[in-house]
């Protein structure tokens, strides 16, 4: 046998042995329910991601029911998930899915991937989890097992990694009768046992063969090209009180919290200014941003917004900075 399929049939019997229940996860899965858990799953651990996918799949149980959604709904309902693009991109996709498919996923990566926020990784996904295409998923959990295993040490965030990866995924998911297995089985042995720090080598049955093992290089494959430095910036927000209630504005549609309420934003640091908690520094992918909220008054503002209650801010889409203070400090 070769290195694809013993390494093939090794992952799908640790997935067998090992997989989690999780509600996606069913006998006949469902297009629709496995599109969602994919997208909450790309910027969170299964954990987290389960109680997102929860709510969201009970407030809106069908594609339709997600493309006729209130996007501050569902703005409100991704709080905290970050990259709130993907959740506009979600709905959109929706909406596509509605007017195109007659609100039926298609059943190929080839047709998956027209649709809008689905890319190379979500089609692969839907495809051989729900239609049994046999086409490999990679993701950050499949870059590390095939990296390491086969001792790939083309940067996987490279034109030429992101091929290589792709072409070797393919190969081992290849002649198997069962691609969901695979797939998941791969991503799910990544998460659990080969994972970035401590994976559990002295246990696994794949040592003999793993070249990163053979040569001692674990702890250094998969290799990432290092990207540019982190930034930095200071938010000063005014809260501005009146009744009981609480100028909020909705931002525009630039930036990474666009369609999301904040309260409004000073240029910098008021003279003499109130400070309402102690500044903190909220990281994200590639900013670090120190946040200050300050007791305001309208006239330090360039243009009023309306005012909101308690109530009224926890059903609007806020970042997580500003669900933080209201939780908190309201
Ligand atoms: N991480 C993201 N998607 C996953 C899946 N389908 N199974 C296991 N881990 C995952």
């Amino acid at each position: 046998m070769d290195r694809f399929n013993r390494f093939r049939i090794s992952i799908e019997e640790y997935y067998a042995a090992h997989k989690r229940v999780l509600p996606w996860r069913k006998e006949r899965p469902v297009p629709y329910e496995v599109w969602l858990s994919e997208v909450i799953l790309q910027q969170t651990r299964v954990a987290q991601g389960i109680p997102y996918f929860e709510k969201i799949l009970a407030a809106f149980p069908t594609v339709e029911a997600l493309a006729e959604a209130p996007e501050d709904q569902l703005l409100s309902l991704w709080t905290g998930l970050g990259y709130y693009n993907r959740a506009r991109n979600l709905q959109a996709g929706a909406q596509q899915v509605v007017r195109d498919f007659g609100g039926e996923l298609p059943a190929t990566s080839e047709e998956l991937i027209k649709i809008k926020g689905i890319g190379p990784y979500t089609a692969a996904a839907i495809a051989s989890i729900c239609f049994d295409e046999k086409i490999g998923v990679v993701d950050g959990n499949v870059y590390r097992v095939l990296g390491r295993y086969f001792g790939i040490d083309t940067p996987i965030n490279s034109g030429a990694g992101a091929k290589i990866f792709q072409e070797l995924a393919n190969q081992c998911i290849a002649e198997t009768s069962d691609p969901k297995s695979y797939n998941q089985g791969i991503m799910e042995f990544g998460a659990l046992h080969c994972t970035p720090k401590k994976p559990a080598c002295m246990l696994c049955e794949l040592q003999e063969d793993c070249e990163a093992y053979n040569s001692g290089r674990v702890d250094e494959l998969p290799i990432k090209l290092k990207k540019g430095k982190r930034t930095f910036e200071e938010l000063h927000f005014a809260v501005v009180e009146h009744e009981n209630k609480w100028m909020m504005r909705k931002r525009g549609t630039e930036s990474i919290w666009a369609g999301l309420y904040e309260f409004p934003q000073l240029g910098s640091a008021p003279k003499n200014g109130e400070i309402l908690m102690d500044p903190f520094v909220h990281k994200l992918s590639h900013k670090d941003l120190k946040c200050h909220f300050w007791a305001a008054t309208p006239d330090q503002l360039s243009e009023p917004s309306p005012y909101y209650s308690k109530e009224e801010i926890k059903e609007l889409g806020v970042p997580v900075i500003i669900a933080n203070f209201v939780q908190n400090k309201l």
